[in-house]
């Protein structure tokens, strides 16, 4: 936590000596609600806290805000709230979809928190955000409306069950080889969006120029012989994909997208639907590259032994058979996952720390998607490590019964660990110019946890 006093007599000092500018960096202009916390509540938190969504609250109002305010400091320094839990010590570092909050708005948050959070001058409030309509698709207003939009078969999930998979197929109607450049995935309705834990949409055609992903584990493999990975993966955190300028995913006529979604049971009967939109590429807009979704393994040979009140580290390994850019990560673990990171052992044996979550929370399956420049490159024949790490003690709160043995499985209460990598594939002449041009920016601490 920032020692906001030691700031302020920091800054002080410096005022006094150096200019009069400088003064207003002291704590001496109280922090208001309507001046300073509506704006950082308006960029980093109202997309997701505000009537009619998920969240347990609205943080829109002044009203509705300032009964939270404890709770929100709280969130928020512990970088619990929002929910962008990457570790900013280790590996990439520049990311699309930063939701992250400033140490300086972190520190006008405590500061508004301890202060008896008032309200400060109405007159102060930035004009109210306006949000898309829910049924909006997040990714209209960069790409208009979708080309299809692909439904899953409703199911009726009782009040109370096991919980249950749901694998139903919907043809794509395309007539000829059509570019992805885009997917976004939501269950069809809120109430849906209880039930879901997370769906997977595979996309299954005839396809013998795929190339073969490493080590496949089971998430790859179910479909069969015609699996082409999968066009999606919905998860709390996780909404869409964009493919990078010259990349997507080639769909060809004659496929099907074969689902595969987790319901568990909320107390109340709920009927609900997955539903996909896809945006192509135009016609004759070709993209060089195909990306893959690929679930990193980060363990081995499909099997865990997680003992009971014990914290377990887990590691995984997949070649890459080609050069590859991974695009993204995504720790998907159940609710002992603790942490995961994700790291390459280049041929030359050297390592490369790519990205770690150190408190990954079940609830949210974030996907940190990285800056155009950022995304690394590697050569073929590099060894993708994932480490997992998971804790069945009593200082995990998420932990329903420390004194369960768990194993790998599909339900809530079995244990997973893989990083969903979005992986283009490229050529080893591509490798060499694009790693000749691009700049590393990764920091070199190893994870741990
Ligand atoms: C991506 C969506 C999202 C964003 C962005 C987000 N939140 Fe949340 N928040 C949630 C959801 C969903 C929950 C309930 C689940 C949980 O606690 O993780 C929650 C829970 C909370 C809680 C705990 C409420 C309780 O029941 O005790 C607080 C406090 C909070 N958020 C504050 C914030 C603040 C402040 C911001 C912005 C700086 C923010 N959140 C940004 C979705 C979000």
């Amino acid at each position: 936590m920032i020692d906001v006093r030691l700031v302020a007599t920091l800054s002080l000092g410096i005022s006094l000596v150096f200019s009069a500018s400088a003064a207003e960096l002291t704590n001496a202009k109280p922090v208001t609600f309507a001046k300073d916390i509506a704006p950082i509540f308006q960029e980093k938190c109202q997309d997701c806290h505000r009537k009619g969504t998920a969240a347990p609250m609205s943080l829109v109002t002044y009203e509705e805000s300032r009964p939270w305010a404890k709770s929100i400091k709280q969130r928020v320094v512990t970088r619990n709230m929002p929910p962008w839990h990457i570790d900013p010590t280790v590996g990439v570092q520049q990311f699309k979809n930063d939701m992250s909050l400033s140490d300086d708005q972190i520190a006008k948050i405590v500061r508004w928190s301890d202060s008896g959070a008032p309200m400060g001058d109405p007159k102060d409030m930035p004009a109210a955000k306006a949000f898309p309509a829910n049924d909006t698709w997040r990714l209209e207003k960069e790409f208009g409306a979708p080309d299809t939009v692909l439904k899953s078969d409703p199911y009726t999930m009782p009040a109370q069950s096991q919980d249950q998979w749901w694998r139903p197929v919907t043809n794509i109607d395309v007539k000829e080889p059509r570019w992805v450049r885009a997917v976004e995935m939501r269950p069809g309705t809120e109430a849906g969006r209880k039930i879901t834990h997370h769906a997977i949409a595979h996309l299954v055609q005839h396809d013998p120029d795929a190339p073969q992903i490493g080590d496949q584990d089971s998430s790859n493999s179910r479909g069969g012989p015609d699996e082409a990975g999968q066009l999606m993966e919905w998860a709390v955190g996780k909404n869409y994909d964009i493919f990078r300028d010259g990349t997507g995913k080639l769909i060809l006529p004659g496929s099907h997208v074969w689902w595969d979604i987790h319901y568990h049971a909320v107390g109340e009967q709920v009927r609900d639907h997955v539903e996909l939109a896809v945006w192509f590429y135009p016609k004759g807009q070709e993209p060089k590259y195909r990306t893959y979704l690929t679930g990193f393994q980060g363990i081995t040979g499909g099997r865990m032994d997680l003992q009971p009140n014990t914290l377990t580290e887990s590691n995984g390994y997949t070649v890459l058979k080609q050069a590859a850019r991974l695009e993204n990560f995504q720790p998907h673990m159940h609710l002992r996952g603790k942490g995961m990171a994700i790291e390459a052992i280049l041929p030359d044996g050297s390592i490369q720390p790519i990205s770690h979550v150190g408190n990954f929370n079940f609830n949210w399956m974030t996907n940190y998607i990285y800056a155009d420049d950022a995304a690394p490159v590697f050569p073929k024949g590099t060894i993708v490590h994932v480490t997992s790490w998971h804790d069945n003690t009593t200082a995990n709160a998420a932990n329903p019964d420390p004194r369960q043995w768990v194993g790998y499985g599909d339900r809530t209460v079995d244990e997973m660990a893989h990083a969903w990598v979005n992986v283009t594939y490229i050529s080893d002449e591509d490798y060499k110019t694009w790693a000749s041009t691009h700049k590393r920016e990764t920091l070199g601490r190893r994870a741990s946890n």
